[in-house]
């Protein structure tokens, strides 16, 4: 079926069904372009938490889709390929964390949304990349250690803003750490004069090479109100489709061509035409793990 057939069924459903589709800039560039709502983790969430459609068509990964069906039980969540995982939220589960709370029972436990709501259940506070550092910040005025997990880089980014050390897992996204400094020297000399900007789940190695860091959002806004006109883009390739629409005249470089996250590319046009159609594949999350995991997500709602 052509692809304009596929988008004029998916709309005529979407109205039927009452329904909303959130999508994350990883996608691909044919899904950010049925996007009622094109965002990173934090935006995703809070329009998951507000939208007053009766269905969520979730493009994304699976922790993602979980989170929206925490802050909106009654409504239904789809994901369009119920395969699109995270391997980073797949890193720790939630027996190994109630583990290593049990060898540190002072320490607060805050968690990257990148989990499952089953370790989210577990954890006092989550975070997303684009609130971290205020999170961490925040929950440092009542508590003295933080157990952060599972991403090590993304809390050794936020530990060396905020000077403060904390109890880690090794969890990482392995997209992210596969882009290494030789990439960035590369692109800093077939492109000088472009800013450099990376996402905090990249290594320490590459962060202390960025002009900037920061969440998915935090790109597209800086690259919108930059007078700069050339950008070296450090993380998941498919924000650039974004990038460039929304910016006319200015010019982004991959720091790396692979930093492609297959789970992110399992959603396509007719997968989600499927979903709407049979209603697939709903999430569906145990009531007691879905009620503790969203006292997690709403502190971290709260705090602005
Ligand atoms: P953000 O879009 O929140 O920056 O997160 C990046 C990511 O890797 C999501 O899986
Ligand atoms: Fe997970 Fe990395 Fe893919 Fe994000 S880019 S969904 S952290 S594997």
């Amino acid at each position: 079926m052509p692809s304009m057939e596929i988008v004029d069924k998916i709309k005529k459903l979407k109205k039927e069904k009452n329904a909303v589709i959130l999508v994350h800039n990883y996608q691909l560039p044919e899904i950010h372009d049925i996007a009622d709502f094109l965002g990173d983790s934090l935006g995703l969430s809070m329009e998951a938490a507000k939208t007053d459609a009766d269905v969520i068509v979730f493009c994304g990964v699976h922790f993602m889709a979980e989170t929206a069906k925490i802050l909106s039980p009654q409504k239904t969540v789809l994901l369009p390929d119920i395969n699109s995982g995270c391997p980073m939220a797949d890193m720790i589960d939630a027996e190994r964390l109630a583990a290593l709370k049990a060898r540190h029972p002072n320490a607060v436990a805050l968690c990257y949304v990148n989990t499952s709501a089953a370790v989210k259940a577990q954890c006092d506070y989550c975070c997303t990349s684009a609130n971290a550092e205020k999170m961490v910040r925040h929950i440092l005025t009542k508590h003295q250690d933080i157990i952060f997990v599972p991403d090590k880089y993304l809390a050794q980014y936020v530990s060396s803003q905020v000077a403060r050390s904390f109890i880690l897992w090794n969890g990482y996204c392995p997209i992210h750490a596969a882009i290494i400094p030789e990439h960035i020297a590369r692109a800093r000399q077939q492109h000088p004069g472009a800013k450099v900007i990376v996402h905090p789940e990249c290594s320490p190695d590459l962060t202390a090479l960025a002009d900037i860091v920061t969440s998915t959002e935090g790109m597209c806004k800086y690259v919108k109100n930059a007078a700069e006109t050339e950008f070296i883009i450090g993380t998941e390739i498919g924000i650039i489709h974004r990038m460039e629409k929304e910016n006319p005249g200015k010019h982004f470089y991959p720091a790396s061509n692979k930093a492609v996250c297959p789970n992110m590319k399992r959603t396509t046009l007719e997968k989600v035409l499927w979903s709407l159609t049979d209603m697939t594949h709903e999430i569906i999350i145990p009531q007691i793990i879905m009620d503790k995991a969203r006292l997690s997500i709403e502190r971290m709602l709260q705090i602005k």
